[in-house]
């Protein structure tokens, strides 16, 4: 089969960089259930977990790898044996298998994290992928803090890494140090002078520190990455991870990347709201593509050029990621022309003279009550009632 050259890989990791959030934890079964939902959502890969890391993890790798038939099953380890051997063994049920494996690369993590040089932690890398090959033939390298390593010493890495059977390696902006431009660049830098760089995937996986995950994971796409990670509603360690859900919205957004993934975005909504009750995390209201506000239009001057067009004011329709639909919200920001929409909905279509006093009258309850609902509008109105 021909690989198309504009396809994204997604990975998922809200099963294991999402769920390692304190107060985030789930139960097998509840990540079971998650795994099966970003299945039928189209991911490609799913991260279901550090199988050493304990016995609640690894079985639930185990379980995942059994439940789910047709994205790749990968699990998370560090350059250790023990690690790579729990790993194997947690995904010997999965059909498709894939094992994360990886070290630091920047000099702040070889000197201060591993008190080693860069020499040995090379040595490391590629003993921990050649180990992982014994057992697995799709092995990821993450490169840890890829962000604030020195590239040259990240391409001779990432070099050494594939020479030694890797499959897809894994650039990681592990605090979401980066400007896009610099990531973008380091990315290209790799594509362009790792010399056996054809024979991986180049992976992007983006932290949130700076509130840059998204664009840099973009920046990354746009210079020869072709897998994305990230998780739902970008819950992860700190700030966060990329947000897959924004990731693919881009990408179909701005067509003119040429880029696609494989995703039914009409899931993402129902997947969020799953996300969000099962790890108890609110997802902030005006978070994009799944926030309750991302489709809310609550100002005179939008509800007017909304109303007239919906794309005015709307770059992506809520029913293309299974929102239920867009809401025009009245508050005294709000105009006639949408006081006029409600009241039409409820069946009441008042000439100009009584929408006029009905908005004088709407405007002095919208100024005292926060959220109004259709109540409150049919009592605007209730004198009609009467009178007919
Ligand atoms: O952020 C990071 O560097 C990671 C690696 C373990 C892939 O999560
Ligand atoms: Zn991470």
């Amino acid at each position: 089969m021909l690989h198309d050259p504009n396809r994204v890989y997604v990975f998922d990791t809200t099963l294991r960089d999402g769920e390692q959030v304190p107060g985030c934890q789930l139960t097998t079964p509840e990540k079971i259930e998650i795994a099966r939902e970003l299945e039928a959502l189209g991911v490609d890969i799913i991260e279901a977990g550090f199988p050493a890391s304990s016995p609640g993890d690894f079985q639930s790798v185990v379980e995942i790898a059994k439940a789910v038939n047709n994205p790749t099953i990968c699990a998370l380890t560090r350059a250790h044996k023990g690690d790579i051997d729990a790993a194997v063994e947690a995904l010997k049920y999965a059909k498709h298998p894939r094992i994360h494996t990886g070290i630091g690369s920047s000099d702040m993590h070889i000197k201060t994290k591993f008190n080693s040089t860069r020499e040995e932690i090379l040595e490391r890398a590629v003993d921990a992928v050649k180990y992982a090959k014994k057992s697995v033939e799709d092995i990821e390298f993450y490169a840890e803090d890829a962000g604030r390593a020195d590239i040259e010493y990240l391409a001779k890495m990432v070099e050494a890494v594939i020479a030694a059977g890797a499959t897809v390696v894994n650039i990681p902006d592990t605090n979401g140090y980066c400007l896009p431009d610099q990531y973008g660049s380091k990315i290209r830098f790799l594509k362009e002078n790792v010399k056996n760089i054809d024979k991986a995937i180049i992976s992007v996986h983006c932290h949130n520190d700076l509130g840059l995950a998204t664009a840099n994971s973009i920046a990354g796409l746009q210079n020869g990455a072709r897998q994305v990670e990230g998780t739902i509603n970008g819950i992860g360690e700190r700030a966060g991870n990329t947000s897959i859900e924004e990731v693919v919205m881009i990408l179909k957004t701005h067509q003119v990347l040429g880029l696609h993934t494989n995703i039914n975005t009409q899931s993402f909504y129902e997947l969020s709201r799953l996300i969000s009750s099962q790890m108890r995390m609110p997802v902030q209201p005006n978070k994009a593509i799944v926030g309750s506000n991302a489709f809310a239009h609550s100002s005179g001057i939008h509800q007017d050029g909304f109303l007239k067009n919906r794309e005015n004011y709307e770059i992506i329709r809520p029913e293309d990621v299974g929102f239920p639909s867009a809401t025009i919200v009245l508050t005294a920001r709000s105009g006639r022309h949408a006081l006029k929409f409600h009241l039409d909905r409820l069946g009441h279509n008042l000439n100009k003279e009584e929408l006029a006093v009905a908005y004088q009258n709407f405007l002095k309850l919208a100024d005292n009550k926060l959220n109004l609902d259709d109540n409150d509008l049919l009592t605007l109105v209730a004198h009609r009632l009467v009178k007919q």
